[in-house]
């Protein structure tokens, strides 16, 4: 318990990362219902030779969020310009990006859930009608112009689609949620990635990959890169899938894709407050992380797996939490499941 507990880099994006991308729909693998659903509107929008309705892209980390949104443009032809919503501090800073937009086209707003609230208004006609009023001058000869602009596609990311308000969260025509992938989904993008960055692989170490990756794809292509340093020092470069498994358990990454924060959140629920229900805010305390950290990358992984569960008055372990641990559950745990 007194082990010091690192952030895993789950959110920053490198070269490696950037060069993995996949650039097209056809690229994307998995997310099968959001792609043919994309697909049928990018065709109409381009055959009508209009800019695409607004697009919300909501879900976990690591997903592809970015990556959709940059394909959308990409498959529209158009120009692709981005910002994040912490980024847009005032009303000058939206007019700034909004005029300057080419027609059609993607605006991406990373993070649109921290968006200003103050700043939300400024956004409703802008999606609405292409309009964006704007006061001009001061005190009593302060007036306002009405700017005209040009039709574009505000694609949203956010990792809270909780979090939106309504009126903003209303104004996309298009909404999307990316769920996390299966393990053969992880595997063809584990491949993929391989083939990208030039590594050798084979289907059983695609697999080992992919079945520690937590439904990720960013969490997969990292697992590839430290299993191929691995491969390169120990294995003679190829990556089978013994030794993929042992690079994997040298990196504490467990059968079930947890990680050593994930368990000590997991360890600290039950050996510290009897399996819960204990606050987010205290969890959060008692490992060291913050609670929004833990909300958005570690939870939805381990609600998904069975292996935490959130009631009103805070997050439980499960009987598979207890298992998982290798730990015996209290007595009134095994009667609650
Ligand atoms: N469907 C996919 N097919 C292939 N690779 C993918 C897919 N989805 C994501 N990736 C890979 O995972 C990485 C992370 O994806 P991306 O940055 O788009 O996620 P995100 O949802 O925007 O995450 P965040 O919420 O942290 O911004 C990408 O660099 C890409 O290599
Ligand atoms: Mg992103």
């Amino acid at each position: 318990m007194s082990e010091r507990i690192q952030t895993p880099d789950l959110i920053a994006e490198d070269d490696f990362e950037r060069s993995l991308r996949p650039r097209r729909l056809e690229d994307f693998v998995g997310q099968e219902a959001v792609k043919s659903q994309l697909a049928v509107s990018l065709e109409a929008a381009t055959a009508r030779g209009e800019a695409l309705d607004h697009v919300l892209l909501a879900g976990p980390p690591g997903l592809g969020k970015t990556s959709l949104a940059q394909i959308v443009a990409a498959e529209l032809q158009v120009p692709f310009v981005q910002t994040a919503g912490p980024a847009l501090e005032r009303k000058g800073d939206v007019a700034a990006f909004l005029t300057a937009l080419e027609p059609r086209s993607v605006f991406f707003v990373d993070e649109v859930h921290r968006l200003p609230r103050a700043l939300e208004e400024t956004f409703y006609p802008a999606m609405e009608d292409r309009r964006l009023p704007i006061t001009v001058g001061q005190g009593a000869g302060a007036r306002v112009v009405t700017l005209d602009l040009p039709p574009f596609t505000l694609v949203g990311a956010t990792t809270r689609a909780g979090l939106l308000t309504t009126p903003l969260r209303d104004r996309f025509g298009i909404h999307h949620r990316l769920e996390h992938y299966d393990a053969d989904d992880l595997a063809r993008i584990v491949r993929r990635s391989a083939t990208i960055v030039g590594a050798e692989i084979d289907d059983a170490g695609a697999r080992a990959i992919a079945e520690r990756a937590r439904g990720t794809p960013r969490v997969a292509n990292r697992l590839l890169k430290r299993v191929r340093d691995f491969a390169q020092v120990r294995a003679a470069g190829a990556i089978d899938g013994g030794t993929a498994d042992s690079a994997l358990d040298l990196l504490e990454v467990d059968a079930a894709g947890l990680d050593r924060l994930d368990r000590e959140i997991l360890r600290t629920i039950c050996q510290k407050f009897g399996g819960g229900p204990v606050g987010l805010s205290t969890l959060a305390m008692a490992v060291g992380e913050e609670s929004g950290t833990i909300e958005d990358v570690y939870e939805p992984y381990l609600v998904q797996s069975g292996l935490l569960q959130r009631t009103p008055r805070g997050r439980a372990a499960t009987a598979r939490t207890w298992e998982h641990l290798g730990l015996d559950a209290p007595a009134e745990a095994s009667r609650l499941f």
